[in-house]
């Protein structure tokens, strides 16, 4: 090791440790004017080729090019290859009273590139005789997005420059006095396992504050962030992409994980209680043509009240002359096709274990049965449904007060309780306002109670003015509904306030 004086234009490489401030090389020429060059603090070089190789000093030599200096003086090194003058680099830095010390950044940024050279974090550790769990900090350090490094690069910069300007000796009067951000190593510990977008919002949170946030209001902001990333993932991931207004619901709930509402419990209730109502639907189309758009092996209770096949005409006299319309498809020959082809287009939506529900009148039930045994199997039972009082009919024979419904099980499934299959305590509607057909919306309760529990869908491929759906949304039950004539289909909608 000598020192000498040589020919600026004779240093023609140098290693880089960290990049020019321009602050500080305009610091370092003013300084250089008023002072004259110190031989006191030579550059590091070591021979290379014809020339030299700069080392330590990059600002300094910066200035002087800058200055028209033409010869330096430098303290020669042994030959050394880029890894070693990097070492000793560092090692020159530290000992030095620097104006400039390195930053966590420079370290990031030489971090990163020898860890692209391919060294192991343990090498790098060794090389720059830095903690091994500081050196991957620092790695993920250079992982920030950009906008983030930027903002802390720059805080950096700009604290260098307020510091020049206020030209004064205690870094800790002008760190008040600017309220610049005294950055740490240790802070990134909470801030780099938050996404990209949350790194951002925090940097930029610290900056605000002038660099108040810190310790441990730092590590909580992070962790209710963590936290708000872990649930609001959950929320992305589990609610169903059917669900109406998805987007707006999620920036709401997200609002809300924000603000600590939400526990993970109470959010995946939440999103329980959405997917379930996104699987709901209401069709005002032929039933034939919407039940093969429904999932196979999704339906758990079919209960459903069909044209009888008696091209009935309510003579009931009622507030709205408009329920003594006929019925659609109720002629015989269209009611049991239309519920033959119903019967064989929604078996394979049935769920294994499944429960089967068809209204019929005495009148019908022999055709009923022939056409759903077809597709059932055997009838389970026929359940009668004592209305408790007659309905309008034939005045020369036996009032009818009674209405069937043939039952089928499939697979497994049982009944919640053992219940008489005639149903009483029920009374038909005396008037309906909306349809000539209309069962009350209890009796579709009593029949669903007992047939399942909240977690079932049950479809009615005949809703009518929605006597089932509107039992189902009372029990919380999913439900699947169609109705042919639009006018019905907007009164069960009406209903249903939806
Ligand atoms: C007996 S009513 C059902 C009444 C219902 N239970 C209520 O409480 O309102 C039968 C319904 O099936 C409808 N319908 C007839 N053919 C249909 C089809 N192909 N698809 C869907 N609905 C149909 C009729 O318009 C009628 O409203």
């Amino acid at each position: 090791m000598k020192q000498e004086t040589i020919k600026v234009e004779q240093i023609s490489s140098c290693i880089r440790t960290r990049e020019i401030n321009t602050h500080f090389v305009e610091e370092l020429i003013k300084s250089i004017k008023t002072n004259s060059y110190k031989a006191a603090f030579p550059l590091s070089v070591i021979p290379a080729g014809e020339g030299f190789k700069l080392f330590n000093g990059n600002h300094r030599l910066a200035a002087i090019r800058k200055l028209g200096i033409k010869e330096v003086s430098v303290i020669i090194q042994e030959p050394a290859d880029d890894d070693q003058l990097m070492k000793r680099a560092y090692e020159e830095n530290r000992a030095s009273e620097t104006a400039l010390p390195m930053t966590f950044l420079d370290d990031a940024e030489n971090v990163t590139k020898l860890s692209k050279q391919g060294k192991t974090l343990s090498e790098i550790a060794e090389l720059l005789d830095i903690d091994l769990s500081e050196v991957s900090r620092l790695r993920g350090i250079m992982g920030l997005p950009e906008e983030a490094l930027n903002l802390i690069k720059n805080s950096f910069e700009t604290k260098y420059k307020k510091l020049q300007e206020n030209d004064s000796k205690s870094f800790q009067e002008d760190f008040e006095t600017f309220q610049t951000v005294d950055w740490q190593l240790g802070w990134f510990q909470s801030i780099l396992p938050l996404s990209p977008a949350n790194q951002i919002f925090i940097v930029k949170r610290i900056l605000e504050e002038k660099g108040k946030l810190r310790g441990g209001r730092l590590i909580q902001e992070c962790k209710k962030l963590r936290e708000y990333e872990r649930l609001t993932q959950i929320l992305e991931e589990c609610l169903n992409p059917a669900v109406q207004n998805r987007e707006q619901i999620i920036s709401e709930i997200s609002a809300d994980i924000y603000k600590g509402i939400y526990s993970e419990d109470y959010l995946r209730q939440r999103i329980d209680a959405l997917n379930r109502k996104a699987q709901n639907r209401l069709d005002c189309g032929d039933c034939l043509s919407i039940i093969p758009t429904y999932s196979d092996k999704s339906i758990d209770i079919v209960l459903t009240d069909p044209p009888y096949g008696q091209s009935f005409v309510s003579n009931r006299r009622v507030v709205n002359n408009e329920v003594t319309v006929p019925i659609v498809n109720d002629t015989p020959e269209e009611a049991f096709a239309l519920l033959d082809k119903m019967c064989g287009g929604i078996k394979p939506k049935l769920k294994d274990n499944a429960f089967i529900y068809i209204f019929c009148s005495i009148k019908t039930l022999f055709q009923t049965v022939q056409i759903t045994s077809k597709h059932f199997g055997a009838v389970a039972t026929v359940l009668i449904w004592d209305k408790l009082n007659k309905g309008s009919g034939d005045l020369d024979i036996w009032g009818e007060s009674y209405e069937m419904i043939v039952f089928h099980k499939i697979g497994n499934r049982r009944v919640n309780n053992r219940l008489d299959n005639v149903i009483r305590g029920i009374p038909r509607l005396a008037h309906s306002d909306f349809h000539p057909a209309e069962k009350p919306v209890e009796l579709m309760e009593y029949i669903l109670k007992n047939s399942g529990s909240s977690n079932d869908t049950v479809c009615d491929p005949f809703m009518g003015v929605g006597a089932v759906p509107i039992a189902a949304q009372k029990l919380g039950w999913n439900y699947y509904g169609v109705e042919l004539v639009d006018k019905y289909f907007k009164i069960t909608k009406r209903r249903m306030g939806i």
